[in-house]
């Protein structure tokens, strides 16, 4: 049964490939200019505003920006997304300068696990395995066995040593979806992200009932009641391999509209519907969007804000990233 919210006197939001001007802006131009002149590297995530992603040098999902803030060669990496991607960012290249535009960019998940209440858990505990999601703390990662993106992470825990039993933190969603993916039992760090819990049940029951034909694609940090209704549960890079290789014009997607960027720049001939939540037709990730392009010239003029941590931290917390590379090649 879905009951009238007031939900769908908003119409809802469709994104299409605009006619591209391919015009910048004085802004976009002087950073494209100093990434150049300081042999510069702009790692950007899906869900960075569309200004921001026109002038990076790659534009992908947690794990995608990984495997490059590891192999390139350029002196400064600057990182849009959220503290703890720059973060990992900084461990897996840490003689590299790594710049986030603004330090206050944050996560909700991230936040919900902190590295002291980890640690208290575990010596309770001492025999479990941690699987910690990318987005927590270097604190949290140091804590950690080995860590996982939404694209790796049934293929991480798949490898988990059948006797040990695991923790996975601090997404419960994530972690839930990939127990029915493995089917291994796991105790789940009790930690969501704020903004994909924000979907609904009835809110996408009511958006089918409009394009009955479009495919559900859903990120599994989305709720089980959900992830239920999606044709596809995956990392915001497997959308667009998803959406590219389906027959449909058109698709309902279930994340951070940033994403509808990335996808409407890669495949101009489909359309995508931004999933309603059960308040509104747009999800901003209020962190992601903390970065914007006056930010980011800022940063790259000053070469500031930079993300500084201990090498012991980054010693430690290297170690079961290394690892998630290693199990994911
Ligand atoms: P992806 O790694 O799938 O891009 O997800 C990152 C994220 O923060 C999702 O909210
Ligand atoms: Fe964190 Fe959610 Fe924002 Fe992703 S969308 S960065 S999980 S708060």
């Amino acid at each position: 049964m879905i009951k009238d919210n007031g939900l769908f006197s908003s119409p809802l939001k469709i994104f299409r490939k605009q006619s591209d001007t391919g015009n910048l802006t004085k802004e976009q131009e002087e950073i494209i200019r100093l990434k150049k002149e300081k042999n510069a590297i702009l790692l950007c995530h899906n869900y960075q505003i569309d200004p921001i992603q026109e002038v990076a040098d790659y534009v992908g999902d947690s794990l995608g920006l990984a495997r490059q803030a590891a192999s390139t060669d350029a002196d400064i990496i600057v990182f849009c997304g959220v503290h703890f991607m720059a973060e990992t960012a900084k461990i897996l290249n840490s003689s590299k300068t790594v710049l986030l535009p603004d330090l206050d960019a944050g996560c909700s998940l991230s936040d919900s696990c902190p590295a002291d209440q980890l640690k208290e858990y575990k010596s309770k505990n001492p025999d479990l395995f941690v699987v910690a999601y990318v987005n927590c703390s270097a604190a949290v990662k140091a804590e950690s066995d080995v860590i996982c993106t939404s694209g790796n992470a049934v293929q991480i825990v798949n490898q988990v040593p059948d006797d040990q039993e695991i923790l996975f933190v601090p997404d419960q969603n994530l972690g839930q979806w990939v127990m029915s993916q493995t089917k291994r039992k796991m105790r789940l760090w009790p930690g969501s992200c704020y903004a994909h819990v924000l979907f609904t049940q009835e809110s996408i029951e009511r958006c089918r009932l409009e394009y009955p034909t479009a495919p559900v694609v859903a990120h599994p940090e989305c709720v089980e009641t959900v992830r239920d209704l999606a044709d596809e549960v995956c990392s915001t890079e497997k959308m667009v391999t998803f959406c590219k290789e389906h027959s449909s014009e058109t698709f309902i997607i279930l994340t951070e509209t940033g994403m509808m960027h990335r996808l409407t720049r890669e495949l101009p001939e489909k359309s995508f519907i931004a999933g309603p939540t059960g308040n509104c037709s747009c999800n901003d990730c209020r962190y992601m969007k903390m970065n914007t392009v006056t930010k980011l010239l800022n940063c790259l003029k000053t070469e500031s804000p930079e993300i500084d941590l201990t090498n012991d931290l980054i010693k430690n917390s290297k170690r079961p990233i290394q690892r998630m590379l290693d199990w994911s090649q």
